[in-house]
């Protein structure tokens, strides 16, 4: 796992955006895999600015998203298509029919989950797959003791994640308690990885990710497995890692980075 650390979220944002722009340029067509909630904001933010600045081209990308709560229509505030047509799609020139989020009121939610695995297999496999982390350590919705060889499934939330996400809904009671998520499998096969975090509250979970045992217990641990994981972090959040000065050091001999 390649750690980066920087100062502050923007400086964060800005160097995971660049490994973006890094992926785009080198494949136009790229298919991303893209995370919601507040982490990824800054990112998406300077996404949409590279596009309206710099012209970067989305035309031919195609998106598949981590996740959408149960029982949300497309059109609800909350649901997590809304949120990437807010804080993303309609700030790139995407073009609709190439983004995808699982469905969260299909009548089949299994025959949806194998259909949109097959959907990721028949474009090509996620070239680069956007991740934030939960408090409890999980990538998408995969909640602690999910397999870390999961797929695409119904899957319900733990009660840390739904405190996490109240905040925005009116009541803690609205808050979906199943989503449909990809599995830990699902993401391990992303060509390659970009997780963001930020903030003191994800200091355990992420010193859990890099440098504890690989567990169920945290699935973004999983994650040593892949080959090719870049792990953006802030000072905060890297403040309980015990290898901290070596991240620093192999950081600051790299300086061809895109980042
Ligand atoms: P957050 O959520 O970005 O809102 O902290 C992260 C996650 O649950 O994956």
């Amino acid at each position: 796992m390649e750690v980066v650390i920087k100062e502050t979220y923007e400086e964060v944002s800005k160097a995971a955006a660049a490994l973006m722009r890094h992926v785009l340029n080198a494949k136009p067509n790229a298919v991303l895999g893209l995370a919601t909630g507040s982490t990824p904001l800054g990112l998406y933010a300077e996404m949409a600015r590279m596009h309206r600045e710099e012209g970067l081209d989305f035309t031919h990308v195609t998106t598949f998203n981590l996740d959408e709560y149960v029982g949300l229509p497309a059109s609800h505030p909350q649901s997590y298509r809304t949120f990437m047509e807010k804080n993303l799609f309609q700030h790139i020139n995407i073009q609709h029919q190439n983004t995808h989020v699982p469905s969260g009121t299909t009548g089949n939610y299994r025959a949806f989950c194998e259909w949109y695995e097959q959907r990721i297999k028949e474009v090509g496999g996620i070239d680069l797959q956007v991740l934030g982390i939960g408090s409890d350590g999980h990538i998408g919705f995969n909640e602690p003791t999910s397999s870390l060889n999961s797929r695409t499934r119904l899957k319900t939330l733990a009660e840390p994640t739904i405190n996490d996400n109240a905040r925005f809904f009116d009541r803690r009671e609205d808050v979906p308690i199943y989503a449909i998520t990809m599995g830990v499998g699902t993401i391990l096969e992303a060509k390659q990885v970009l997780l963001v975090a930020n903030g003191a509250n994800k200091a355990e979970c992420v010193a859990g990710m890099i440098e504890g045992p690989i567990t169920a217990m945290n699935t973004a641990s999983a994650l040593q497995l892949h080959p090719r994981c870049t792990v953006f972090i802030d000072r905060p959040a890297a403040s309980k890692l015990k290898m901290l000065d070596y991240y620093l050091w192999v950081q600051a001999k790299k300086p061809h980075a895109p980042y």
